[in-house]
């Protein structure tokens, strides 16, 4: 049986029990139902949904309307469960006013709970002015894919001043009332040593074992993205094979005449 639904309130309290925090993303009302009905901690919509879903090269292109729509669908599907929503790109740079108003079109329109965005220090008096106005923030470090541009897609931290940077925002944040922080792509010992550094939870993706909790992009880990194969991803099951069976033997069927038969058609 799955534990009650963390709250936000929650999460630090988890952090002291030791006890990890479930987290995968979800862009829809179906998936969304069924990772409820698993157990899942947390649901992020992801900005990644511009690649995942859009066929996009990266997230940048995402609009504060398309997260709109995905978080609406994610929260008619599962009742319970928190759900983060990620600021797109340009939604909360530009300024603090502009952050605070599609941070709350974000929360008012969908009924989700917190919203998601990167970068350290330069956010903190943003992340500062939305949690003053009562919206929960997660903040991002490491491998920040907005910044993808600015640093491809590689692993942050190993250098100890980069390392020691992080662990300044990452405090920063926790500061500013950030909820809890994801850290992607972030050296084991550089995310242990972050972890220990705050009393908020951290979240890692491809950042090892220590972090408070792990999130995983869902279509990846369900095998559903076979040419996406990063060190960081484990593969859960291999949906790609199944759609492909499926799909070839409806096709077969209907080829030989086979479906529809008299179960499925109407006198
Ligand atoms: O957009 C996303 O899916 C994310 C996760 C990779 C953490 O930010």
């Amino acid at each position: 049986m799955p534990d009650a639904a963390v709250t936000l309130p929650d999460l630090i309290a988890r952090k002291r029990d030791g006890r990890k925090l479930v987290v995968l993303t979800c862009y829809d009302a179906l998936f969304a139902r069924l990772l409820e009905s698993a157990g899942v901690d947390l649901l992020l919509v992801g900005d990644s949904l511009n690649q995942v879903l859009g066929g996009r090269a990266s997230t940048l292109s995402a609009t504060v309307d398309q997260m709109i729509y995905h978080a609406g669908s994610v929260r008619r599907g599962a009742t319970r469960t928190p759900i983060i929503v990620d600021l797109p790109f340009l939604s909360y740079q530009v300024s603090i006013a502009e952050a605070v108003r599609n941070a709350g079109r974000v929360l008012a329109e969908t009924e989700c709970h917190a919203v998601k965005l990167e970068g350290g220090a330069a956010m903190v008096p943003t992340v500062a002015a939305l949690v003053e106005r009562g919206i929960p923030v997660f903040g991002h470090l490491g491998f920040t894919p907005q910044s993808v541009n600015l640093l491809g897609t590689r692993v942050q931290g190993r250098d100890t001043a980069v390392a020691e940077r992080m662990c300044e925002d990452a405090v920063g944040l926790e500061r500013a009332g950030a909820t809890a922080i994801v850290l992607e792509l972030v050296p084991s010992r550089v995310a242990a040593a972050i972890t220990a550094a705050i009393g908020i939870p951290t979240i890692g993706i491809g950042a090892g074992v220590e972090c408070d909790g792990q999130v995983q992009v869902l279509h990846d880990m369900l095998g559903l993205n076979p040419d996406f194969s990063p060190r960081f991803l484990k593969r859960y099951a291999q949906l790609a094979d199944d759609v492909r069976d499926a799909v070839a033997r409806y096709a077969d069927d209907v080829r030989h005449g086979t479906f529809p038969d008299a179960s499925h058609s109407f006198d």
